[in-house]
């Protein structure tokens, strides 16, 4: 069983940043909707093999990308927010790759709002290192039901779907996203980056 991640913080606390009814719908609607069909298809793909019956395949392992990459997407975006007041800090050794790998620390962030501003539709943008390329990239993940990089660990995950905002800042997503940046959990980031 999956099971949604539990909050170090109370979502009250996000505000004004993030409106409290609008994360409340975010997390206990949306992101548990997410969680809950999870399970259901982990379940069907078990009752499949165990009656050697797989003619559903294609449309559960379309529910199955699109479900998990929402399940993981959202748990990763929840751990990496933070109440005000926010004193967390990209450690040294990730500032210093960020450098090497994007030129300057001030090209990093531009290339992140450009991203975050420029994506298409629904969808993510995720900070993260390429084990296979050696890197740290943005990408923008346009559908999650849609494979993202192989060997691609997320380190940063900011959600841009409409749902994300739009209760509480219509469609100012440049608002949106600059309220944003005071609530990211740079810790965490450093955690994950450790990790690699
Ligand atoms: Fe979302």
């Amino acid at each position: 069983m999956y099971e949604m991640i539990k909050l170090n913080y109370n979502y009250k606390d996000l505000e004004p940043y993030y409106d409290s009814n609008m994360f409340n719908y975010h997390y206990n609607v949306l992101y548990k909707g997410y969680t809950d069909n999870l399970n259901k298809i982990m379940s069907d793909f078990n009752s499949d093999r165990k009656n050697d019956d797989f003619s559903n395949i294609q449309s559960l392992s379309k529910k199955l990308s699109f479900n998990a990459n929402a399940y993981i997407l959202h748990s990763l975006f929840f751990e990496n927010l933070i109440p005000m007041p926010n004193k967390t800090l990209l450690n040294s050794k990730l500032v210093n790759h960020i450098k090497k790998d994007f030129g300057s620390y001030d090209a990093f962030i531009n290339e992140l709002n450009k991203s975050l501003l420029n994506i298409e539709g629904p969808g993510w943008v995720v900070f993260g290192y390429d084990k296979y390329l050696d890197k740290l990239l943005i990408i923008q993940v346009e559908k999650h039901q849609d494979l993202i990089l192989i060997d691609f660990v997320p380190l940063l995950v900011i959600d841009v779907w409409e749902h994300s905002y739009y209760l509480q800042y219509k469609t100012d997503k440049t608002e949106y996203i600059r309220n944003l940046f005071y609530i990211l959990d740079f810790n965490v980031v450093n955690n994950r980056y450790n990790s690699i």
